[in-house]
């Protein structure tokens, strides 16, 4: 299957980050490479970049389309909350600019043997990182009802999780559900034909994507000290897909940008925190209509960025 990814805000991504000759960068969600092509291109003739991905079949394609920049670039398998330490290991240890685009790609969700599309015919997966042992099939076949309640309706918002995870719970009795197209049509049988548009699974096939791979407490990881990998004037920018996520990118960018953490009112400041960043945006930049038109995923991106003080 050819890879297909479009970056998304590929033009503001580039202005954020702002990318010259002689400087590092770290693109912890490589995806198809589409950003990392562009920064390297942008910081021509020796920019360097470490790209990132849990995802061996992004790594492959991201390796064939960088191929042309040498030794400019250097890619591992993980996650990018273990950014610091692969730093450390290639003996970087900080960065001029940093991007994380998050979320699965479009190659990933389109994939049939994946198993995060509706109409995959292959055992229920969504894992990102095929090394894990966590599945999609293990949520779906031996998670507590009430604890696939609970995930439907945070990481999905859907409003019917209770009558989904009760659904998959009935079901799962006679035998398990094998596959993705299984548990599209279960839920649509729950909720009933398409919703403007949408497929009435969308909602909870996001959720457990979300569930499988932990992708919150990843981002909450490299949240806690993301700062840190940049380089005085560093940049730093985060494309969300997901309110939660973008409340976490928010909190945190907020966090890095105060003088101090003390409770209000606190007579004398005693948290012994500065200030880490300057925020280069106060709210979040969205895709141009004739972005999201050409490329519908962008729909629901929301960037964010910083730079190291
Ligand atoms: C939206 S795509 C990135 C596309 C890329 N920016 C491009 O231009 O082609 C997200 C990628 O990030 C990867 N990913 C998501 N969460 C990750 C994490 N915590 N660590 C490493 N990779 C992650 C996914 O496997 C996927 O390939």
């Amino acid at each position: 299957m050819v890879y297909e990814h479009a970056p998304v805000m590929a033009r503001e991504v580039g202005q954020f980050l702002n990318a010259g000759p002689h400087r590092r960068f770290l693109d912890g969600t490589l995806g198809g490479a589409g950003h990392s092509e562009q920064i390297l291109i942008d910081s021509s003739p020796d920019g360097q970049v470490l790209g990132l991905d849990w995802d061996d079949e992004a790594l492959v394609e991201a390796r064939r389309r960088l191929a042309r920049f040498q030794d400019r670039v250097t890619l591992r398998q993980s996650s990018f909350s273990a950014a610091r330490e692969i730093l450390f290991e290639i003996g970087w240890h900080s960065v001029h600019g940093a991007i994380l685009d998050l979320g699965a790609s479009s190659h990933q969700l389109r994939s049939e043997e994946r198993g995060f599309s509706f109409r995959s015919q292959a055992r229920l997966d969504m894992r990102m990182d095929r090394r894990q042992s966590l599945d999609a099939y293990q949520i779906v076949n031996s998670f507590p009802a009430a604890e696939l309640e609970k995930i439907l309706r945070t990481f999905g918002e859907e409003r019917q999780a209770r009558r989904i995870a009760l659904a998959i719970a009935e079901a799962r009795r006679s035998k398990p559900l094998e596959t993705a197209a299984e548990l599209a049509q279960l839920i649509e049988r729950v909720k009933g034909s398409r919703d403007r548009g949408h497929h009435p699974a969308t909602q909870s096939f996001q959720a457990l994507r979300i569930a499988v791979n932990q992708e919150l407490r990843h981002l909450e990881l490299f949240l806690a000290d993301g700062y840190e990998l940049l380089e005085p004037q560093g940049r730093m920018v985060i494309i969300s897909f997901h309110s939660l996520e973008d409340r976490l990118v928010k909190t945190a960018f907020r966090k890095w940008g105060r003088d101090c953490l003390c409770p209000p009112r606190t007579p004398t400041c005693r948290c012994g925190w500065n200030r880490k960043v300057r925020l280069l945006t106060r709210k979040p930049i969205v895709p141009s209509a004739s972005e999201i038109e050409s490329n519908p995923r962008a729909r629901s991106a929301k960037l964010r960025a910083v730079e190291r003080i």
